[in-house]
């Protein structure tokens, strides 16, 4: 007996039996390559939101699929209480390309578990529970790192979250100092806040940090989450200001796109954790170490930290000059491809119409559009997004000034 074959509906399935804790957009996406990719009905967007900065060396890259389909033919688990020549190869290339004496790393799943295990590092390292974040900061939603997150909306459904956790200004180097009392036993931060509306930290501020943390006898921990892997147009954010942390937290491409997470230190900070005291059943899973060795590879090899400085400079100019041109804009900044552009209204409208036209861009925060856009992103890709994003202010003008607002 053959069974005929359902046609599903993508949208009312996912509704019907998936969370509604994302805010969706109405396209489903089936197809990427390189900076674009295409919808159900064989629709062709540019993909500014890049997986919300995951497709970091673009869409289903070759060197990627590649490694994968080799790495799946011939295993594709194996429990980290066994060792494995994938996995080996993938700790041996991170380790020699991440900051120097960084030379250790857990491997994780995803992003908030890179951040639970830095900030249990630091407990067992230093003995002290206490931790401060910045304010605006995001490190994920399980319950360690949202602690360090900053967003009420986030926290406070789900509180009591970890004690002692304190919030400081981002760039207030006094505040830091006096919020760390002898309980406070690290100091988390991005180096430019994401979620937080692409906030870069005023000049000197992580050299600061990084000093007040070494007379304290306490640990710096850099989430390189959103901004590593060569996004801001360094390898690692933090070369951007000389800094060298305890812990750097990486996740989102380190993988290609493959689920991954990976808190990197140094051997001595990692092996405070004793056995059995942090395990993961998919840490250090074959799949994404054979893509995580071909992604830091590719990243390396083919210099993209510097094709994203270029391209992030092009991609800026073209936004401020096009933002001139509208008095809906308020600012576009950023570094690398980590962009910004401000608008003063709320933007689901300007997003929404920007993906009917053809490209795809992400929030970060209710007036700012955020573009974390595959470092492969072609600079004809980079015109025509700007192009889509002014002609999408440009009709939002038109609707307030027709609808009387604004
Ligand atoms: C800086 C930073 N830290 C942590 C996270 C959490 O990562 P994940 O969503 O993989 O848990 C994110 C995700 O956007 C992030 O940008």
């Amino acid at each position: 007996m053959t069974m005929a074959k359902r046609k599903l509906d993508i949208f009312a399935t996912e509704d019907a039996h998936g969370p509604h804790t994302y805010q969706k957009f109405p396209i489903a996406v089936v197809k990427g390559r390189g900076a674009l990719v295409w919808d159900d009905n064989g629709k062709e967007y540019v993909d500014c939101m890049g997986g919300y900065g995951v497709a970091i060396i673009g869409h289903s890259n070759p060197v990627v699929v590649a490694a994968v389909k080799r790495q799946a033919e011939k295993l594709i688990t194996c429990h980290g209480s066994l060792y494995n020549d994938a996995r080996a190869e993938f700790l041996d290339t991170l380790t020699r390309y991440s900051p120097k004496g960084l030379d250790a790393a857990f491997l994780s799943s995803s992003g908030a578990e890179a951040v639970e295990v830095a900030l249990k590092l630091a407990r067992k390292v230093t003995g002290k529970k206490g931790l401060v974040a910045m304010q605006g900061a995001y490190h994920g939603k399980t319950a360690g790192a949202l602690s360090a997150t900053w967003a009420k909306k986030y926290r406070e459904p789900f509180e009591p979250l970890l004690e002692g956790v304190k919030h400081v200004a981002l760039g207030d180097l006094e505040a830091v100092e006096r919020e760390i009392d002898p309980d406070v036993g690290a100091v988390i931060v991005e180096p430019i806040q994401g979620e937080g509306g692409i906030m870069l930290p005023p000049e000197g501020f992580f050299k600061g940090v990084r000093e007040i943390c070494d007379r304290k006898g306490i640990l710096f921990i850099a989430d390189e989450i959103q901004t590593g892997l060569g996004r801001t147009g360094k390898l690692w954010a933090m070369e951007n200001w000389g800094v060298v942390p305890d812990i750097m937290t990486l996740a989102k491409g380190l993988a290609g796109g493959v689920p991954i997470g990976a808190t990197v230190t140094r051997a001595e900070i990692l092996n405070s954790l004793k056995k059995g005291e942090q395990t993961s059943t998919f840490g250090g899973n074959p799949l994404a170490c054979a893509a995580g060795t071909a992604t830091l590879n590719y990243l390396v090899k083919n210099d993209m930290p510097g094709k994203a400085k270029a391209k992030g400079e092009l991609f800026l100019d073209e936004l401020r000059a096009m933002g001139a041109t509208h008095k809906l804009t308020r600012e576009a900044r950023g570094m690398g491809l980590m962009l910004a552009f401000e608008v003063r209204v709320d933007i689901p409208e300007i997003l929404n119409d920007a993906m009917r036209r053809g490209v795809i861009f992400t929030y970060s925060g209710r007036t700012i559009i955020r573009m974390l856009p595959p470092l492969v992103i072609t600079g004809r890709q980079i015109s025509r997004s700007v192009k889509v994003l002014g002609d999408a202010v440009a009709a939002e003008e038109k609707r307030r000034e027709a609808g009387g607002v604004g």
